[in-house]
């Protein structure tokens, strides 16, 4: 099944580069495209990327920096990837005019690039940005049964893209894999950039890219025993991490045993009032645009390795089964930490990192891409709307 997949990529990609351009778009400079009047200057990595590499290799609270193979460094952004642009002039148009360019924008671009960098919209609160988002013709979705803290910023389904300790470093995943109802598409607003040399980014890497680098044989293990998504969510009372309160956004159990039976999770609850839940589900999905398999998962960033990382879990010396969450095999078995760790540094050796400016809004396709967040000193400001398509 994966070779199809993968001729059929190399394929939809030489397609790609022969599409002819939309008859609305006009080429009128190298680096400068025009939709109805509006422009889009093309940046190049020079102007996205960091004053200074982050450094990975050891990195303290990042899962497997450790370990052989890991990179020392987070890549800089490339000519294409994320594929990012800049508005040019963008007081002399309205609002309802900037929002119809960056939708026709982001239809010709996102499944091309896998990422969109818009950068120089008049944006300035995170209701702009909700705004924004439902004028693209994205439908925000709640962030139900989630793996990290964060909250809703408004009435609308805007989110803290995490409210995680700064000094942490969040593995690489897709947006919820870990259930069917997953997001088809991130978004990121950039309410308050990072420091210049503090860290804070948001890297990036192509699920085609992490194919073709890992070992062929984890490649199909996972192809053949798919990966087992495990939560255990405390109650609130115990003040415990991510109790199931907070996870599903409610205090009624029959609530989330809705949601659950809904989206075909087993659970059981425990005596103690902690809810376990769990689901079996494939390491790839088919792209509904461009039919491609692609690696969609969160094998690393679920599994339990990336909490002992953590400084809320430092010196705990738990079972993995007693964290939080956890990765299986689909049958139940462990993946072996050689697996884990090549996933993990063939992943930050694919990845890329640009720089934050505030104002800043990256669209993701969440089943070509995955991201992960660098820790960071200071302040740093980013939300999120996760796209049901
Ligand atoms: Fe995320």
């Amino acid at each position: 099944m994966l070779l199809t997949s993968f001729r059929r990529f190399f394929v939809t990609q030489a397609l790609f580069d022969t599409m002819p351009k939309r008859s609305l778009i006009s080429k009128t400079k190298e680096v400068e495209l025009e939709i109805e009047g509006l422009k889009f200057v093309r940046l190049n990595p020079a102007e996205t990327q960091p004053k200074v590499s982050s450094a990975l290799a050891g990195k303290p609270f990042l899962p497997g920096s450790t370990s052989r193979g890991f990179p020392e460094v987070l890549s800089p952004p490339t000519e294409t990837f994320p594929h990012a642009v800049k508005i040019k002039d963008p007081h002399l148009h309205p609002f309802s005019k900037l929002v119809d360019g960056c939708r026709r924008y982001i239809t010709d671009n996102l499944y091309r690039y896998g990422a969109v960098l818009l950068r120089n919209l008049p944006l300035k609160t995170s209701n702009d940005f909700a705004s924004l988002c439902q004028g693209l013709g994205f439908q925000a979705m709640r962030y139900e049964a989630g793996t990290v803290e964060r909250k809703r910023v408004d009435d609308s389904d805007t989110y803290t893209a995490t409210d995680e300790p700064p000094e942490v470093v969040i593995d690489f995943h897709n947006e919820m894999a870990y259930s069917p109802s997953y997001a088809a598409k991130v978004l990121f607003f950039c309410h308050q950039e990072p420091g210049e040399y503090c860290g804070g980014e948001t890297p990036l890497v192509k699920g085609a890219d992490i194919l073709s680098h890992l070992d062929p044989k984890i490649v199909q293990t996972f192809d053949k025993k798919r990966v087992c998504y495990v939560r255990c969510a405390p109650s609130k009372e115990t003040g415990l991490y991510l109790p199931w309160q907070d996870t599903f956004m409610t205090e009624d159990p029959k609530i989330v045993e809705h949601f659950l039976r809904k989206n075909s999770f087993s659970y059981k609850w425990e005596p103690s009032g902690t809810l376990i839940y769990w689901n079996v589900l494939p390491a790839f999905q088919q792209h509904p645009e461009t039919g491609e398999t692609m690696w969609f998962n969160q094998i690393q960033g679920h599994h339990a390795s990336a909490l002992k990382d953590n400084p809320r879990f430092k010196d705990s010396n738990l079972p993995f089964d007693k964290y939080p969450y956890h990765t299986y095999y689909g049958d139940g078995s462990e993946i072996e930490p050689v697996v884990l760790e090549n996933i993990r540094a063939v992943t930050w050796s694919c990845a890329v990192g640009f720089r934050w400016r505030t104002g800043d809004v990256l669209v993701i396709d969440n089943l070509a891409v995955q991201h992960a967040r660098m820790s960071f000193t200071g302040q740093r400001k980013i939300l999120a709307v996760l796209s049901r398509n």
